[in-house]
Parts: C-alpha cells; sequence; structure tokens
C-alpha cells in the first residue's frame, strides 16, 4: 500500500473518531484538522485531531480552519496540473463515462471549469447546451459556506469518483477548497444575458487595461493570439465577447499556463474596476489584418493551419540559381525577399538568389491590383487562389500595403542597423525577454546539435529578424512587435540590440 493510502486512510481514521466525538460530546459539526502540507506527515494531524477533542464545545459553529490560498485555488480550477508541474493526466476522470453529451477526452475532463462550468453554474449556467454541456451540477451553492465541506467533496465524501485526492496534493486541494467557499461569485451581477458587461466605465477600464494587461496583449489586444492561427484568431477581445465568464475567472484569478499574468484579485481591484476592464477588452478589435499578412508572406500554409503545398511553385522553373524545392518554393519571402527587395535586396546574390522582383512595389497598388497578383489574374503562374481565401488575401494586402517598409532605412547592406540599441533594450525586455530570455538563449531554433539563438540570428539576417519581430512567427504565441504598439524605429533599436546578444 502506498503512503498515499496510508495517509488518506488515516483522514478517514480521524474523521470517523470525530464524527463519534460528535456524537458524544455538545459539539455539532465535526471539526476536520487543517491537512498537512506534506503526505508523509499525518502523525502532527493526528496531534491536532486529538486537541480538538479535547476543546470544550464552543458556543457558536466552529469557523473552518484551512489555512491556504484561495487565489491559488481560482488558478487550480482550471488546468491545476500546470501550476502544480505534474502531468496531465491522460486518462479520462471516473465521473467522465456518467455523461456522453461532451465529447473531449483525457486531460480536459479533469479541469474543475469542464464540469462546473466558468460561471461555476454547471448545467444551470453557459454549460446547459452546446459542446461543453455534462448535465453535471454547478458550485456556486457552495459559495459563502464551509471550505471543509468542500474539502470533503474533493476527497470523495459525497462520490468516490470525485475523489481528487490521486491527483494532487492536499494543500492544493485546500486552496481549492478555500476558492470555492470564499471567492465565487454570481457573475450574473457584471455580465447581462447578451454577454455584455453590466456597466463599467471605459475610461477607468482603458487605463487598468493599458497599465496591467497591454505589456503582454498589447494596446490594441492583438499580440497574443491563443489559437496560433491567421484565420481563426482569438485574443483577448474574442474571450471577453464569446466567454465573458473566462475572462472574468483568469482576469481574477490569472493563467495556468502564463505564470506572470497578475491576478486582479492579487492587485486588488474592485469589482467595479474588473468590470470595467471587461467592458473595455470587449471593444478590442480581434485581429489585426496587417500583422497576419505578414505571417502569410512566410509559410502561410503554417499560419493558416493547411497542409503545406505540394510540388514546386510554376514560377520555380523559370528560374534554376535557387536549388530548393518543394514548399520552400511557395512563399512568398523565397522569391521576393525578407526585406521585399527580391533581386535588388538581401537575396541579389547566394543561395537564395532567383533573380525575381520585389514585392515592395505593392506598397503603391491598390487592393484590386494585389488581388490580381494573388489569384493568378496578373500571371495566371503567380496563381495563390487554391491558399487565399477573401480573408487571407485581405489580410496580405494590408500587409503589403501598411508593413512591408523600406528596409533599408533601417537595415544597412552591411548588415549593420539604424538603430540605437540602449534603447532597444528596454523594449527588448518588455516584449521578448520572457520567451527568448534576457540573453536571447531562451529559444534554441534549427538543428538541435547546432542551435541557432535570436542573436546570431540578428546579426546574420536582419531583415527576417525585423520582418519576424514586427509582424511574429507563423503559428507561434509569439507577438509582433507592431502589436505590441511598437512604432519602426523601436523595432530597428530593439533590433540592434538583439544583435549585441550575438556572437
Ligand atoms: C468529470 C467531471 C467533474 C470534474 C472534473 C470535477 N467535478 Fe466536481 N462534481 C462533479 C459531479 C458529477 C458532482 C456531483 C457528484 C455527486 O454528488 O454525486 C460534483 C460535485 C462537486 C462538489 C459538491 C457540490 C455539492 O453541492 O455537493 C464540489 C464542491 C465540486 N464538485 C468541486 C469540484 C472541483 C473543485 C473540481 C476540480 C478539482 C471538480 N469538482 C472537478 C463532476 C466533476
Ligand atoms: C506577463 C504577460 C501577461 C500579462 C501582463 C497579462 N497576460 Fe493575459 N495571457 C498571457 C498569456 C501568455 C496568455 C496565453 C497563455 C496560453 O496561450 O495558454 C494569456 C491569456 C489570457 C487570457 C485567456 C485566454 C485563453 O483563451 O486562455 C485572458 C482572458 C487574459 N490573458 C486576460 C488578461 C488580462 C485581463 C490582463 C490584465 C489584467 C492580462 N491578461 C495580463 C500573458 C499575460
Ligand atoms: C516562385 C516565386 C514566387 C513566389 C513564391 C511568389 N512570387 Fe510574387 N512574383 C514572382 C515573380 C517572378 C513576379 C513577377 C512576375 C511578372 O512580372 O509577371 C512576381 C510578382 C509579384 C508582385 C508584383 C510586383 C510588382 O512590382 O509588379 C507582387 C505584389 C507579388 N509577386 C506578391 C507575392 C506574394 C504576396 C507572394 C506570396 C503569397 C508571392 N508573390 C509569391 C515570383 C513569386
Ligand atoms: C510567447 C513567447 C515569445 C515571445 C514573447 C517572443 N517570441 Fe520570438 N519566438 C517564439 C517562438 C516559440 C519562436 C519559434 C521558434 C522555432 O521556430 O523553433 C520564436 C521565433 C522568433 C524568431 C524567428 C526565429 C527563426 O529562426 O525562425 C524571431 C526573429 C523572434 N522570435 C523574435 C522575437 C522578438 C523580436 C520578440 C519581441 C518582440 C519575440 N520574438 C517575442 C516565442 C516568443
Amino acid at each position: 500500500m502506498s503512503k498515499r493510502n496510508v495517509s488518506v486512510l488515516l483522514i478517514l481514521a480521524i474523521l470517523l473518531i470525530l464524527v463519534l466525538a460528535a456524537c458524544s460530546t455538545p459539539v455539532d459539526k465535526p471539526q476536520v484538522p487543517p491537512p498537512a502540507p506534506e503526505q508523509e506527515e499525518a502523525a502532527p494531524a493526528e496531534e491536532e485531531a486529538a486537541a480538538a477533542e479535547e476543546e470544550t464545545a464552543p458556543a457558536e459553529e466552529p469557523t473552518p480552519e484551512l489555512v491556504g490560498d484561495s487565489l491559488r485555488g481560482g488558478l487550480l480550477y482550471d488546468k491545476w496540473w500546470t501550476p502544480l508541474g505534474l502531468d496531465a493526466p491522460e486518462e479520462d476522470h471516473p465521473l467522465w463515462a456518467a455523461q456522453d453529451t461532451n465529447t473531449r477526452s483525457g486531460a480536459d475532463t479533469w479541469r474543475c471549469k469542464e464540469c462546473h462550468g466558468w460561471d461555476y453554474k454547471g448545467v444551470d449556467g453557459a454549460y446547459g447546451d452546446g459542446s461543453h454541456m455534462t448535465g453535471f451540477m454547478g458550485v456556486i451553492q457552495m459559495a459563502g459556506g464551509d471550505a471543509n465541506e468542500v474539502l470533503e467533496a474533493l476527497l470523495g465524501a459525497t462520490n468516490p469518483d470525485h475523489d481528487f485526492s490521486a491527483a494532487m496534493d492536499e494543500q492544493a486541494l485546500v486552496d481549492i477548497a478555500l476558492f470555492i467557499s470564499g471567492e465565487l461569485m454570481d457573475y450574473a451581477e457584471v455580465i447581462d444575458a447578451e454577454k455584455a458587461a453590466i456597466g463599467g466605465d471605459l475610461t477607468v477600464g482603458e487605463e487598468l487595461y493599458q497599465d496591467s494587461c497591454a505589456d503582454c496583449h498589447g494596446p490594441e489586444g492583438a499580440a497574443i493570439d491563443f489559437k496560433a492561427n491567421a484565420l481563426k484568431t482569438e485574443t483577448i477581445s474574442a474571450i471577453a465577447n464569446g466567454n465573458p465568464w473566462e475572462f472574468f475567472h483568469k482576469m481574477r484569478f490569472g493563467q495556468p499556463t502564463e505564470a506572470d499574468m497578475p491576478p486582479a484579485l492579487d492587485a486588488g481591484w474592485s469589482l467595479e474596476e474588473q468590470t470595467a476592464v471587461l467592458a473595455y477588452a470587449q471593444t478590442l478589435p480581434n485581429t489585426n489584418p496587417a500583422t497576419h499578412g505578414g505571417l502569410l508572406y512566410d509559410k502561410f500554409w503554417k499560419a493558416m493551419g493547411m497542409d503545406e503545398p505540394a510540388g514546386d511553385q510554376p514560377l520555380w522553373a523559370t528560374q534554376s540559381t535557387n536549388e530548393r524545392s518543394g514548399a520552400d518554393t511557395w512563399r512568398c519571402k523565397e522569391c521576393h525577399g525578407w526585406d521585399y527587395q527580391g533581386a535588388n535586396g538581401a537575396y541579389s546574390s547566394g543561395s537564395h538568389f532567383t533573380g525575381f522582383v520585389g514585392s515592395i512595389g505593392a506598397a503603391t497598388m491598390s487592393a484590386e491590383e494585389i488581388a490580381s497578383w494573388l489569384d493568378g489574374t496578373a500571371n495566371a503562374d503567380h496563381d495563390f487562389s487554391a491558399y487565399f481565401d477573401e480573408a487571407a488575401t485581405e489580410m496580405m494586402v494590408a500587409f503589403l500595403q501598411t508593413n512591408a517598409v523600406d528596409m533599408p532605412q533601417y537595415i544597412n547592406a552591411d548588415k549593420t542597423v539604424n538603430g540605437d540599441a540602449a534603447r532597444g533594450q528596454e523594449f527588448y525586455q518588455a516584449g521578448c525577454a520572457r520567451c527568448h530570455g534576457d540573453d536571447g538563449k531562451g529559444i534554441a531554433f534549427g538543428d538541435e546539435s547546432d542551435p541557432e539563438y535570436l542573436g546570431d540570428l540578428a546579426l546574420g539576417n536582419p531583415w527576417e529578424t525585423l520582418h519576424k519581430a514586427a509582424n511574429g512567427q507563423p503559428a507561434e504565441h509569439m507577438p509582433g512587435g507592431l502589436n505590441l504598439g511598437w512604432s519602426w524605429q523601436d523595432l530597428a533599436d530593439a533590433l540592434a540590440y538583439i544583435q549585441t546578444l550575438g556572437e
């Protein structure tokens, strides 16, 4: 028998003793001892239980003695395994088989929210229909109640299949119990039937949002695309409008996959202030077509979640200097360059040389003219219509007209950058360091045996670095600097700084 099982048995035994004690003494409610932080330390808990037994009967209901962090409990209501540093469960939760309307499986079935809802109302709330419906009850009725009762439910007292003691440590369960009893609120107070914020001062919301959220999500909310798919963009605005309960919960308690996201309750925001931020986030756009177009300029199939094109692009055969083949020959950048200058720029020599024109001419073209290049009207061999629908075409047009800048004004032919590295360091720290590290070595690109880091890329290919720093990286949650509200000079300064991180 494992230590864990032994300690669970011990706790059950203690509970039994307490119940018996409650029958023979005037204590009207069994008092559960605070669980020991480590499973192995059942002994002190036993002592405390004995002490509790000796206590004279209090005049009122004993106050719950659970000690923990209710805000952390809120974070654990979601994907608890991430902040706990555990592996995600693989099997379905034992209770999952009791329903068949929600067809998710595996780890998702272990999230409290998947069964009880972001609004804590289960089948009586937003999960009363739709793909998340399970028919399971909510937990909001436990709000303001005794945390010990919640803890018992989490230890399987009401239903043995609802026993989470093997899934996580006891302190985690205590924190969750404190969250359920102490922090739940009825979101109907702040969110109406149409999902709109009830009230919420937009000026207050904007100020709080710009101060506390914009560093990561961007001033317009477009910096992080949770889906990382140009066609199915899901930014903070999509959550605020589509699932305001999830927005509220995550705003209050944080995001399990992002330790640095500050919980509003930790920051001491009032309910009015929280509502104001929801109201403001609901006004933000869900997309920035121009930076999305920048993602499509690269591996557009990856950015849109499509299969990669088969065979060579038809125009490829009209050149023989660049020896790549297959999907690479479909990337706009492969023919037109990261600097948009084609044979007039960085690809005027070397293994990428094709002799093709740049795409920079599109900066002064009308949307119709640009579209005629994408659908093959301008040149039948330059036909991307199998991949670019209307929405994707719009993005590419927006990119070519506004974000495909004249790079030589920032990057010289010898790859040096016209930027202020000292100033750029601040931008890098604010927008890039949390993933790429203070030294640029947080993420390795390319070959595992011969890793390349951001600083090396910035020295070797400053044009690619600037393009990606501005627009983002296809299919990654990486924010482009333009969505962080940076100007082109800010980007050039950041690039100058990133070069100092290279070898
Ligand atoms: C797979 C679905 C599922 C998951 C995951 C789940 N629960 Fe439950 N929960 C239920 C069901 C079903 C019940 C009702 C059980 C019963 O009494 O038979 C329940 C009951 C409860 C109760 C008791 C409610 C009452 O009024 O008696 C609490 C509290 C609770 N859950 C909290 C949680 C928390 C916290 C989590 C996450 C750690 C969680 N649940 C995860 C399905 C789930
Ligand atoms: C330190 C950076 C950072 C800050 C500051 C930040 N967030 Fe986030 N937030 C993230 C990241 C990263 C994700 C996405 C994590 C992921 O993809 O799983 C995220 C996700 C979210 C989500 C959930 C999206 C989803 O579908 O899971 C919401 C809602 C959210 N943030 C709201 C806010 C609000 C409101 C603020 C300001 C109070 C804020 N964030 C501040 C980094 C941050
Ligand atoms: C296989 C190489 C190749 C690929 C890939 C490619 N192009 Fe082109 N592109 C060309 C060539 C060659 C021309 C000139 C053709 C002509 O004059 O008929 C051209 C012309 C253009 C022009 C007109 C430029 C001008 O100044 O007249 C635009 C705009 C353009 N491409 C945009 C794109 C975009 C956007 C993509 C990615 C979706 C792309 N191209 C992918 C080879 C390519
Ligand atoms: C949320 C984490 C995250 C943040 C923040 C972030 N990046 Fe990235 N970045 C990535 C990931 C992941 C990749 C892809 C790595 C790969 O392809 O192997 C990447 C790739 C890149 C690349 C391309 C490397 C290549 O060879 O394709 C560049 C350039 C880059 N990032 C620059 C930046 C800059 C500049 C910033 C700040 C504006 C930034 N990144 C912020 C996660 C991030």
